[in-house]
């Protein structure tokens, strides 16, 4: 059973958590766009995505970008995007998993948002991400074995998350009651 969420740095924010952004973070299938989607429309904040806004300003889709121009460019824009939506005021933002591995990006959004690693197992992202054919990087070779990678490489830098939120195989609803119980306690201070 996952456990409670855990590990809200204090000195993250000067401005109460819903003030600023509220950035997921995570593993490809680790829910940031489900439990986004849902957390924004309980604190009526608006969504954002960063695979969407990236696939809009390139007017094409991600293994389209991959394919036609490199997982560089790809990142290059994901990183424009992110820094322009971290501007735009409070509102829940689904990053890619790759994105906060950028340093850059992960020190913008240190200053501008509270971030929030939704930490899952790979066997269960493996789980969920079987049957997508839009994740480039699960397409060639064994996808646990390359989730199962990801995360070493990942997880201790998703570490540096303000928020983690272990989640199991358990449904969006649960996540979502276990993020904003940490949002809520760090506007109180009670955490
Ligand atoms: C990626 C994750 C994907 C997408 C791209 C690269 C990654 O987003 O940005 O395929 O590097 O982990 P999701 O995490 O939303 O699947």
């Amino acid at each position: 059973m996952a456990e409670a969420p855990v590990n809200l740095r204090s000195e993250a924010s000067e401005q109460p958590a819903a003030v600023r952004p509220v950035v997921l973070v995570g593993l490809m299938g680790a829910g940031k766009s489900c439990v986004g989607r849902m957390l924004a429309k309980n604190l009526d904040l608006p969504f954002r995505d960063s695979d969407e806004e990236v696939e809009k300003a390139a007017g094409c889709s991600i293994p389209d970008i991959f394919e036609m121009y490199g997982e560089p460019a790809f990142r290059d824009c994901e990183k424009r995007v992110i820094q322009r939506m971290l501007d735009e005021g409070p509102a829940i933002i689904a990053t890619g998993g790759g994105a906060f591995m950028d340093p850059d990006t992960r020190a913008a959004i240190h200053e501008k948002g509270t971030s929030v690693w939704l930490r899952v197992a790979p066997e269960v992202l493996h789980k969920r991400t079987r049957k997508s054919k839009g994740r480039p990087l699960l397409q060639n070779g064994d996808p646990l074995e390359t989730l199962r990678k990801l995360a070493d490489v990942r997880y201790p830098v998703y570490g540096e998350a303000d928020i983690i939120v272990e989640s199991g195989d358990e449904g969006a609803e649960s996540t979502v009651a276990k993020v904003l119980a940490v949002l809520r306690s760090a506007e109180t201070g009670t955490n």
